[in-house]
Parts: C-alpha cells; sequence; structure tokens
C-alpha cells in the first residue's frame, strides 16, 4: 500500500504529533507499505530524505513558530506532481487541521483517494492558554479552514466558551470530511462525538518507534532499593501555556527535597528562567532546552519520576506515552489521563492546583519507597505503546478502506451530453471566445447539464433555472472560487466575491449597509450632480464614442461615493487614474490559464507594482476615516463604522480595502456595458426613443436631473429591466468543493460548474420571441407572465449581485441625463458587436455624434 500522509509539522520540529507520525510511518514501512510524506518547511537545513515533499509556506507567516502553509493552487499542483511521479496513491492519512491537511483533503477528493484522519490535539485548549485573544484566533482559525473545508451540519452546544466552540468547529469539520477517523483515547473520542461527529471513529494509542525504544530500554534500572538524596523530576514536554511548566516551577519551589530538570523549548522559556532565578531555585531547577526523542527517552532512565500537570489539554501525552515505557512513575494532573497511565504506575493529584501538585511531590520525596511497587506496575506495561503493536491496527484501517472504495468509486458522471464541437486539446475553448454568446444559448436544448470543455478541463454547463439555483442557494453543495482569487490575489485578495461558506456569509452582512437604501438615496444625491455635469459638458455635432462616456461617468459615480471626505481626493484620483488598467488586466488574468499568465512578466510586475501602490493609497484613506470617527454619507463610512450584531465583528483595512476594490472591479465595467446597451437599444428602437421622449418630457423637461427622478421614470426602467434581460451576464463559474448533487446527477469534487443568465434570458420556453427587444414584456400586466426563476441578471442565492439597486440608479441617471438633453445619432456604417471578455458582454463602440434638441 502507498500511503500519504499529511501533516502541517516537518519531521525534524519537536513535539508530539511529530514523534507520533514519524512512528507511524517507521511502522508502516517495516510492515512493507510505501509512505510519502507531505509536509510544511522548517528553517533549519535537515537530513535529505526522497519520501518528504515539502511544500510551500505562506512567505514570512510564522504561527507558534511552524510556517504556514495554504492548499494555494501551486501547492495542489506540487501535490499532484508528486503523486503523478511517485506512483498510485492508495490512502490519503491526514495527521493536522491546517493548511498542509486540508490540502491532502482536498489532493484525496481530486484523485478521488479514501482518507483516513487523525485527531492528535485539542485546538480549544491550546488557543485558550496561547492566544492573548483567544475568541478571535479560534475564529479566524475557523474562518481561514472554512474557505476550504465544508462546516455545514450541527455541533451540540456543549457547556464551553464560544472561542472554544469555534476551535471544535474546525476540528470536527475536519474529521467530518475523513472517511474514517482515528483519536488516540477513549475520552477523547467521546470529546469529539458530543461535538457532533458521525464519521466512524476508532480509538488507536499513539506508539513509540520500536528502534528507538529498544536501544532506551536497555538503560531502564533494574528495580531494586530506591536511591537515596533528592527526588530526580523530570519535564520533557514544550513550555507553553497549556503545559503548565510556570505552575511546575512553583509547585517544586515549594518541596525542598527535589531537583527538577526541564527539557524542552517554547515561549515561556525566558519567564521559566526568570521564576527560577526570582525563587532561588538555579540550584536544583535546570533549564536544559530543546532534545532529540532519543535523549528525552534516555533521560527518563535517569530520573524518579515525570511531572506532567496539563489540564484538559492533552489528548494523551507522547511524554506519558514514554515514561510508561521507560518504567518512570507519572505526577499529573488531569484524571482523564488515567487512561494512558496504568493505574498504580503514577499518581494522579487530587486537582491541577499548584499546592496539590506540591503535595503530591513532597509526598514521594519524603518516601521514595511509594516509586518501588510503582514501577513494577509500569513494567508490566513497558511494550503497550510499541509502535509495531499499533501499526497492524491502522493498516486494516487502510485495507477496509482501499478494497471499499474501489468498489464505490465514483463513476465519471454518468449521462451527461457533451457539447459538439470540441477539437482536440483545445476542447471548446475556440468558440466559446469567438462567440461566447452564440455558444452558450446553444447549449440549452441539449440537456440540463452539458458537458464542454475548457482545454483538456471538463466543465459542466447549467441550463436550467432550477439548477442555478440550487448552486446560489447552497442545496447542491459547497462551491468556492479558488482559481478567480488565484488571478486577481495582487490586487484584492479576500473580498466577498472569491469567500465561500460561512466567512462569505458574515462578509455580505458586513458590507450590506454600505448599500442599503437610506444609503442610496444619498448616494443618488452624488450620482445626479455628476451626470447633470457630464452631459452639460458633452458637445454638439462631434464624433463620440459612448462606450468610452459610459465608463467615465460609472467609473467616476462609483468612486465618487466610496469616500467623499475631502482627505480621499488623492486616493480617489489614484483609483480614477489605474482602475480602468487594472481593471481590464484583472479580466484578462481571470480568463488566462495559470501558466499563460505566469509567463506575463513585465505586465505581472506592473500589474503587483500599481495594485499596491492603489491598496497603500486607499489605505492612508481608511486610516484617516478611523481617525476623524464620523459618517461621510459614503461607502467608506458604512464599512468602518459596521460592527457585525451577531459576532461584534468589524472589517480590518485590509478587509475593507478589499471590498472597496471588488466595488469597483465588480461595479464599473458591468454597469458601464449595461448602461452602453441601453444606449445602443434606446437608438436601434425609434419607437422606445419616442417612448422615452415623451416621457423625460413630462418628468424632467429643461430641468436638471435631480435623485428623486431614481424613482420617477417607469418607462425607462422597462427599458432597463429589458436591457438586463438581452445583455444580462453570460458567464458565472464556480468550482465544487467537494461532490456535489444537481438534479440527482453528482459532479466530482473540484468541477467546475458554469451557468449564464443569458442563455436563460434567450430560451423561448421561458421568454417568448427572446430575440426581441420589448421593453413592454416587463409591463404590469405581462410581466406576471414571466417564470421569476428565470430573471438572472444580478445573480441568485447567497452570491446575488450586492450592488444592483445602486446599478439601476446610475442607470437611471445617467440615460435620464443624456437624453433629457441631447439626441445621440448612430453612425449608420457601424455595427455594433458584442465582446465577450468580461463576465457582462460589452458594446464593442457606439460611434455616434450628439444633436441639441432644444
Ligand atoms: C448592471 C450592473 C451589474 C450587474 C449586471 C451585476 C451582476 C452581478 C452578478 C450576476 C453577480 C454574481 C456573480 C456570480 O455568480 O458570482 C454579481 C456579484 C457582485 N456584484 Fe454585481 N452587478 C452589477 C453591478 C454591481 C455594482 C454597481 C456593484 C457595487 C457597487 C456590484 C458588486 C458586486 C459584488 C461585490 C459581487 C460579489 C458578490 C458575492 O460574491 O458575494 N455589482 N454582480
Amino acid at each position: 500500500m502507498h500511503v500519504a500522509l499529511f501533516t502541517d509539522f516537518h519531521p525534524a520540529t519537536l513535539g508530539g504529533i511529530q514523534t507520533s507520525v514519524h512512528a507511524q510511518r517507521r511502522g508502516l514501512e517495516r510492515l512493507g507499505h510505501r509512505v510519502t510524506v507531505f509536509t510544511a518547511p522548517t528553517p533549519e537545513s535537515t537530513e535529505p530524505d526522497a519520501d518528504l515533499v515539502v511544500l510551500s509556506a505562506l512567505g514570512g507567516v510564522v504561527v507558534n513558530g511552524f510556517a504556514m502553509v495554504l492548499p494555494t493552487p501551486a501547492n495542489n499542483r506540487a501535490i499532484d506532481a508528486a503523486f503523478a511521479e511517485r506512483g498510485p496513491i492508495d490512502v490519503v492519512h491526514t495527521q493536522t487541521t491546517y493548511g498542509v491537511a486540508i490540502a491532502g483533503l482536498r489532493a484525496a477528493r481530486r484523485h478521488g483517494l479514501p482518507v483516513v484522519h487523525t485527531v492528535h490535539s485539542r485546538d480549544d485548549v491550546f488557543i485558550a492558554n496561547t492566544s492573548p485573544v483567544p475568541y478571535l484566533s479560534a475564529l479566524t482559525m475557523r474562518a481561514l479552514h472554512g474557505r476550504f473545508v465544508s462546516h455545514r451540519g450541527h455541533m451540540p452546544r456543549n457547556d464551553e466558551s464560544r472561542a472554544a466552540r469555534h476551535a471544535w468547529r474546525t476540528m470536527v469539520a475536519q474529521a467530518q470530511a475523513a472517511d474514517r477517523v482515528i483519536v488516540p483515547t477513549e475520552h477523547f473520542a467521546q470529546r469529539i462525538l458530543a461535538h457532533g461527529l458521525t464519521r466512524p471513529i476508532r480509538v488507536i494509542s499513539n506508539g513509540i518507534d520500536d528502534e528507538l525504544l529498544d536501544a532506551a530500554q536497555t538503560s531502564v534500572p533494574e528495580s531494586g532499593p530506591v536511591r537515596t538524596g533528592p527526588l530526580r523530576i523530570l519535564w520533557c514536554a514544550r513550555l507553553s501555556g497549556e503545559k503548565r511548566l510556570l505552575e511546575a516551577i512553583e509547585a517544586v519551589r515549594l518541596v525542598e527535597n527535589c531537583e527538577f530538570d526541564i527539557y524542552g523549548t517554547g515561549e515561556l522559556w525566558e519567564r521559566a528562567r526568570a521564576a527560577i532565578d526570582a525563587g532561588g531555585l538555579s540550584g536544583r531547577v535546570r533549564l536544559r532546552g530543546a532534545v532529540s526523542q532519543a535523549e528525552c527517552l534516555a533521560a527518563m532512565a535517569t530520573h524518579d519520576v515525570l511531572l506532567f500537570p496539563s489540564s484538559g489539554f492533552d489528548t494523551q501525552g507522547m511524554a506519558l506515552l514514554e515514561a510508561v515505557a521507560m518504567g518512570l512513575p507519572v505526577v499529573y494532573c488531569d484524571p482523564d489521563l488515567a487512561e494512558t497511565v496504568p493505574e498504580g504506575g503514577g499518581v494522579c493529584t487530587r486537582n491541577p492546583s499548584v499546592a496539590a501538585i506540591a503535595d503530591a511531590l513532597r509526598e514521594l520525596a519524603d518516601d521514595p519507597e511509594q516509586l518501588v511497587p510503582m514501577r513494577k506496575i509500569l513494567a508490566d506495561h513497558a511494550d503497550s505503546a510499541r509502535q509495531s503493536r499499533l501499526t497492524e491496527a491502522i493498516a486494516a484501517i487502510y485495507t477496509d478502506l482501499v478494497g471499499g472504495a474501489k468498489q464505490t468509486m465514483p463513476q465519471p458522471v454518468p449521462n451527461v451530453p457533451t457539447a459538439p464541437g470540441r477539437l482536440p486539446l483545445l476542447g471548446h475553448s475556440v468558440v466559446a471566445l469567438r462567440d461566447g454568446l452564440k455558444f452558450v444559448t446553444s447549449l440549452a436544448e441539449i440537456g440540463p447539464i452539458v458537458r464542454i470543455y475548457l482545454g483538456p478541463r471538463p466543465a459542466y454547463v447549467l441550463t436550467t433555472p432550477d439548477l442555478i439555483r440550487a448552486v446560489g442557494f447552497g442545496e447542491a453543495g459547497d462551491f468556492h472560487r479558488e482559481e478567480l482569487r488565484d488571478a486577481i490575489q495582487e490586487v484584492i485578495r479576500g473580498a466577498s466575491n472569491v469567500l465561500s461558506g460561512k466567512p462569505h456569509e458574515l462578509r455580505r452582512r458586513m458590507i450590506a449597509p454600505a448599500l442599503r437604501q437610506r444609503r442610496l438615496t444619498e448616494y443618488a444625491v452624488v450620482a445626479a450632480d455628476l451626470a447633470n455635469a457630464w452631459s452639460a459638458s458633452l458637445a454638439p455635432d462631434r464624433p463620440l464614442n459612448l462606450v468610452d462616456e459610459a465608463h467615465r461617468l460609472v467609473l467616476d459615480t462609483i468612486s465618487a461615493t466610496l469616500f467623499t471626505a475631502e482627505f480621499g481626493a488623492d486616493a480617489k484620483r489614484e483609483v480614477q487614474q489605474n482602475i480602468p488598467w487594472l481593471l481590464g488586466q484583472v479580466i484578462q488574468r481571470a480568463a488566462l490559464p495559470p501558466p499563460v499568465r505566469r509567463l506575463r512578466v513585465v505586465a505581472n510586475r506592473r500589474f503587483t507594482a500599481k495594485s499596491r501602490r492603489l491598496r497603500a493609497e486607499i489605505g492612508a484613506v481608511v486610516t484617516e476615516y478611523r481617525r476623524a470617527d464620523r459618517d461621510f454619507h459614503d461607502v467608506l463610512s458604512a464599512l468602518v463604522r459596521h460592527s457585525d450584531p451577531e459576532t461584534g465583528t468589524r472589517l480590518s483595512d485590509e478587509e475593507i480595502i478589499d471590498e472597496l476594490l471588488l466595488m469597483l472591479a465588480a461595479g464599473v465595467g458591468s454597469t458601464a456595458s449595461i448602461l452602453g446597451w441601453v444606449w445602443h437599444e434606446i437608438m436601434r428602437n425609434p419607437d422606445i426613443a419616442a417612448e422615452l421622449r415623451r416621457e423625460l418630457d413630462d418628468f424632467v423637461g429643461e430641468g436638471p436631473i435631480t435623485h428623486d427622478h431614481v424613482a420617477e421614470l417607469p418607462y425607462l426602467r422597462l427599458v432597463i429591466l429589458e436591457t438586463l434581460r438581452f445583455w444580462g451576464p453570460w458567464v458565472s463559474t464556480h468550482t465544487a468543493d467537494g461532490p456535489v448533487t444537481l438534479g440527482g446527477t453528482t459532479l466530482p469534487d473540484g468541477a467546475m460548474v458554469v451557468f449564464s443568465p443569458y442563455m436563460i434570458h434567450h430560451n423561448p420556453h421561458y421568454y417568448p420571441s427572446p430575440e426581441t427587444f420589448d421593453p413592454d414584456r416587463w409591463f404590469p400586466g405581462r410581466v406576471e407572465e414571466i417564470d421569476k426563476k428565470a430573471i438572472l441578471p444580478f445573480g441568485v442565492g447567497s452570491r446575488h449581485c450586492p450592488g444592483n439597486n445602486f446599478a439601476l440608479m446610475t442607470i437611471t441617471l445617467a440615460t435620464a441625463a443624456l437624453f433629457a438633453r441631447w439626441q445621440p445619432v448612430a453612425d449608420p456604417g457601424y455595427q455594433v458587436k458584442p465582446s465577450n471578455r468580461d463576465f457582462v458582454a460589452a458594446p464593442s463602440r457606439l460611434p455616434v455624434v450628439l444633436q441639441t434638441l432644444r
């Protein structure tokens, strides 16, 4: 069997999980299995290891001394390449809850492999003891984890803090995503089951590598009369809060007749040293530093007792297993650990207090004879944690899963027809790029789901509103946007359009107040002023491209409403100068396959430099807004001032920059394109133009456009609705996060799902005579015939466009301002074509001359 082990802790670093994973690996190899370990980098240089694959870490981010890895596309590719190069993998075994393990889980899904997950540690207690802000840390960890692994499902309420609950959510989600779960002890199994795990779970103890143990046990003293002198106490663990080192030192201080050797390292080093100095203990308490497992075992042979005072944290405690194997009695505080220390092989203190620890130590120091029977009992259990006794049980789980997996391996999506016209290697990419609108429309009659190929990669196009809603409302399963994130991350790092699951839900709640009706009324005043000024600035009888004008006006309108305070002026200028180029790049990057994208070295460098400058400029404005602590009646004020009533969350500066940039990225091109199409349709339909003129004469006359006109031009509203139907977004893509089920068809993890509002809007089944531009179909009396589910210009469900009313407001005011003053006459020799480079098709050009009306 070939096992891929995924752990976030490099084997060369010290810790219980590392030791356990190492023992498992060696145990499996001794049974003739092959093991490839995927892990995070370590700053130390390490022995070469042909079966170790080191993934890339997030530059400079170190958490608790460990490099942080994310399941980025680059890491996914590295794993896929290692799988391909090393021959078939049979099973994936994840051993942590962080990025490397998540990447392992996802790789297993991509490759249709079964997953075993071992839950080693109590992250809830770890965070409570080591983080200065436990709630925030647990929430962040959960949010980050939830981006990649589903956190759905009910978790029963236990009596615990909100931080602990978030940490458990993450632990349970990771385990729930596996096919089988292993935990080292019964009490931990009960705990995780009480938190809602429903996956099959087995208790298999951690183990100690046989070779190491054989070598160490030769030095275990024969049981005989106890040595005289002070009690020799040993510490073998991380020097951190959850292990309670400072409490241990304090207890030792209270007991005179003892010595204390502390092996290990960690963030409490300095405080431990200070406690030793302050207590005048340097003669009998020694900080020995980090040691290997072999040295730790050797130290156990020369001490009288292991002190292990952690309480409520350890699920088993590697040092406890080692002490038992080395016949070293243990003083411990957590009654749950009695499962690991054989009865009579140690002392459980009457409670976790320093006084109780001191009492237990004092009793042993005063009467060391008590240690003799303890040693005898432990000697009977010396081999219980030998890895060779445990590996069979792990291998049996693998065999069971691999045998089972072969029978239940998902079939490659049966009964999904493939669109005609697929080319070797290129698939349908050429035709989709050449005439995307025609191509998607042609798919509707093939079936409810149609397979197309973008290059060699299959994608599944949904052709009915019901299936699209099943994606939008999460009924089909989970989806994510990793490829989009990868393409735009330098400029927009983690905004709502690339978040998924709970973090996405929370972010949408956080930005909603910025686009609420009350705010929109305020923005409409600004938008109306800009539209009037723009219309007045146009000149008659000169050639003009209305597509450029639409872009200019929409960019001005959106950027003007983002931040209005005087000190935002520089940033606004920066936005207006750079956004058009940057957005063009974002669109191109999102469309290009990653290898091609990476080849554009000069463009990439420029992209990164401009993005940085723009982010910095906007960041400075955010700082000013925080300082001013006032409502400037703009988007930025709303984002800075809002706190989520449910969680108390506030957006960070980076998140605010992301959301402002996303509003520009999602709002400018789409709104400008629809605006261009509205003008185009009015110009090419004289009846519509005449009707609109009558309405503008009645409601606007010669006066300027005001914000009230947004709600006062009913015919223009019908024209805009019909434009949104006729020229609605033509493509939206989502990547399945785990298998998804759509109308009885299950698509595999990683499947790309595509839908097109344009296609639905042009299907005669939902809209009679779909190729006729007919605003009257939205007229009361007729509009009732339209199936509401088939109205999709702003998407549906959790990703429904939050800027829809903003867009309608901008388009209404701009159109009214143009047609109230001018009659644009289109160049008769020019045919407008849709360009499908953005998710809303853009009119190529609209060459006109303007004639004065009055
Ligand atoms: C006529 C113009 C617009 C159209 C047709 C449009 C359409 C859409 C559609 C279809 C989506 C969902 C895409 C998907 O399935 O992933 C979307 C998302 C989004 N739109 Fe709009 N939009 C327009 C204008 C705007 C404006 C003006 C803003 C901001 C002020 C905006 C902000 C957003 C944001 C932030 C998202 C991402 C939502 C999420 O993923 O949760 N849009 N838009």
